[in-house]
């Protein structure tokens, strides 16, 4: 999406709150997690897509020239969401394998048996670049409606090269930031993990190093173990990739050490985490990615949010959207999910999947926050209280959404 001209105005009016995580550091942690800060009776005002002020309806200042307005009655604004943990690149569903679980299959046994992720990969693969595209788009476009307005999609059904580098166009084409997973499985035409990943890095990494921003690697028993992880990672780090993790799903691998030693911005999942990874993680500057609509898709525990916050760790919330662990594109009901399952307060859960996101994604100076100075993307809620995101369990909260100081989605 192109931004709009230098010099046009949007301002959005009388709304009941306009809320943002507080302070000006990323990503928040401790205290400072659960705190926002609400101007009432409020307004934004935007100038060529970035946000020029946000104050209060009766400090507003006379605005001469041409200004478009959007008239927030009844509505509070908080920043665009922003979701750092998606696979929103593949083609087909797996509605079969879903029906599967429900009478009682395993996850884990599904993949074991060919199932699973290499099912998505038998589809991706056939899809075509511009199938890959077209399948981007209409999921960007179900994010959106949920407030989204910054994502992060992985690769990692491809695996294979000519797959992998255009689920990576696909992905950047679509306005989406790319992430390589091309450690997510190992493929049927390798007889290893090791072999498979002689070729990815030989043949894969050079191309995807140019696409991506990050490299991600699934560190769990069936996929990549500690020492595989490690030497894809450290290779990903090398060609000038930041670095994350999938750890902890099922079993604790060390995905949290691993993380830290290698300057991780994230490890993912951990559902699986203990006492001492939560203490280490929470002494570490790595951001612990939390996923309960995947622990919820997949009848798992939830990750230990709680212990994680009050031991000072810097968490963030995401969807995980994908075909088989986490068919769900909504951040707002993501929040529901961590101040229902998690223990999180609204704010917390709002930080969450703002600022600290946008921090895993290495744009926390231009995102995350409703405030002068930063993109003017954000979410209008029907409601007068923002604590609805949280609040509202799978309702139609969002009403608008704004991104560069554009109207991109209304209700
Ligand atoms: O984050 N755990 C590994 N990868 C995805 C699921 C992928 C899939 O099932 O297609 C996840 O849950
Ligand atoms: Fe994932």
């Amino acid at each position: 999406m192109t931004a709009p001209p230098a010099g046009s105005r949007l301002l959005i009016r009388d709304l009941e709150q306009v809320v943002s995580p507080a302070g000006v550091e990323a990503p928040l942690r401790g205290p400072s997690l659960g705190e926002v800060e609400v101007t009432t009776e409020g307004y934004v005002l935007v100038e060529g897509g970035v946000v020029a002020a946000v104050g209060r309806m009766r400090d507003l200042a006379p605005i001469g020239g041409e200004v478009e307005e959007i008239d927030g009655r009844g509505k509070c604004a908080i920043p665009g969401l922003v979701d750092c943990h998606t696979h929103a690149c593949f083609a087909g569903d797996r509605v079969e394998e879903f029906s599967l679980r429900a009478a009682g299959a395993g996850y884990e046994e599904l993949h074991a048996a060919g199932g699973g992720i290499l099912s998505t990969v038998r589809a991706t693969r056939e899809a075509g670049e511009q199938g890959l595209r077209e399948a981007v788009r209409r999921h960007r476009q179900w994010m959106l409606r949920f407030g989204t307005t910054t994502a992060e999609a992985k690769s990692g059904y491809g695996l294979d090269h000519d797959t992998e580098l255009a689920s990576l166009r696909a992905i950047r084409a679509e306005g989406a930031i790319p992430t390589w997973l091309g450690a997510h499985a190992v493929p049927p035409e390798f007889d290893d993990a090791d072999a498979y990943l002689d070729f990815a890095l030989a043949e894969v990494l050079p191309g995807a190093a140019q696409l991506a921003e990050a490299a991600d690697v699934f560190l769990e028993r069936g996929a990549f173990d500690t020492a595989q992880a490690r030497r894809y990672l450290e290779a990903c780090r090398e060609a000038g990739l930041a670095l994350r993790l999938h750890g902890d799903q099922f079993s604790e691998l060390g995905a949290i050490p691993l993380a830290i030693e290698l300057g991780a911005r994230s490890v993912d999942h951990l559902e699986a985490t203990g006492e001492e990874g939560v203490r280490t993680l929470a002494e570490s500057d790595v951001v612990g990615v939390m996923l309960p609509a995947s622990a919820l898709f997949l009848g798992r525990p939830m990750p230990p949010a709680r212990a994680l916050i009050d031991a000072g760790a810097a968490i963030a919330l995401a969807t995980d959207f994908n075909p088989g662990s986490a068919y769900c594109e909504s951040l707002p009901l993501v929040c529901s999910l961590a101040a229902t399952q998690l223990g999180m307060s609204p704010a917390q859960t709002l930080a969450a999947c703002t600022v600290n996101a946008a921090n895993v994604l290495g744009r926390a100076d231009r995102i995350g926050r409703l405030a002068s100075g930063f993109a003017a993307d954000c979410v209008l809620l029907d409601a007068s209280d923002w604590r609805h995101l949280a609040y509202h369990l799978g309702g139609d909260v969002v009403a608008t959404v704004v991104k560069d100081g554009r109207i991109v989605w209304e209700r």
